[in-house]
């Protein structure tokens, strides 16, 4: 059964809006905004959400909760192979969850639990699809498919076939507890494995070579020493 989807000229957050769904005993469902005025990414930071890219969240209510960082990686990979299909560009996932093109941010996902006596999960996805040009405070840190490809691309077309590919990942590999497969397609789009990057957290920049991914889907950091420090969050720098 294909998810159904909820489509809105404007809101405040499709996180928002799924939430509210979430109350109402709603799941499996799809909220869409053509614009957002209030979005968000990870930390609390504020994410350019105008017309133009493709702004969604998918509510779910998972059996298994333990293992939600999976469901970010099912995202990404979601992500990366409806990028290719749709359009042609190759991008790649940077760990955990930025999907990027030459190091510029194409896509970034949210990953936010509701835990009680139901427990939901909401998957933000914020990909930046057909904008020509970002406020001067990201332009050196942000591009778009239309930027990449001096094309349009259908967001409608892209939603669908990201919808496809999750629920694919979701029922058949995710909700049967064949985690190791999705890892394997992760690793398969990531280009931070092997990569000599910094780890910016609050108030350090750690040095150090990334080596892995654990079952947790924490990324394994070699320091110089040898030591191999497991990071659970954070941003990175890579240098490519
Ligand atoms: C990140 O920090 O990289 C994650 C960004 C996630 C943005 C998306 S856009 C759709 C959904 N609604 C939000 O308010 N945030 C997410």
């Amino acid at each position: 059964m294909q998810p159904k989807i909820y489509h809105f000229n404007t809101l405040n957050s499709t996180q928002d809006k799924a939430k509210e769904f979430s109350k109402k005993g709603l799941n499996d469902i799809i909220i869409i905004a053509d614009a957002q005025t209030k979005s968000r990414g990870r930390f609390k930071r504020k994410w350019h959400s105008g017309k133009g890219g493709l702004w969604m969240s998918i509510l779910l209510k998972p059996d298994d909760t333990k293992n939600l960082q999976y469901l970010t990686f099912a995202a990404a990979v979601a992500v990366v192979k409806s990028i290719k299909k749709i359009t042609g560009v190759k991008a790649k996932i940077k760990w955990p969850n930025d999907v990027h093109y030459n190091g510029k941010k194409l896509c970034g996902i949210l990953t936010e639990g509701i835990f009680g006596r139901e427990n939901h999960v909401i998957i933000g996805i914020g990909l930046n699809a057909n904008q020509d040009n970002f406020s001067t405070d990201i332009r050196n840190i942000a591009t778009s498919i239309k930027i990449i490809s001096n094309k349009e691309t259908s967001i409608n077309h892209l939603s669908k076939n990201i919808i496809n590919e999750f629920f694919k990942i979701y029922n058949n590999q995710y909700n049967k507890n064949k985690l190791k497969y999705i890892l394997k397609s992760w690793k398969n789009y990531c280009d931070t494995i092997n990569k000599n990057i910094i780890v910016i957290s609050k108030n350090k920049k750690t040095y150090g070579k990334a080596i892995g991914i654990d079952n947790g889907c924490n990324l394994l950091l070699e320091l110089e020493s040898k030591k191999i420090l497991k990071i659970m969050e954070g941003d990175l720098k890579v240098r490519y």
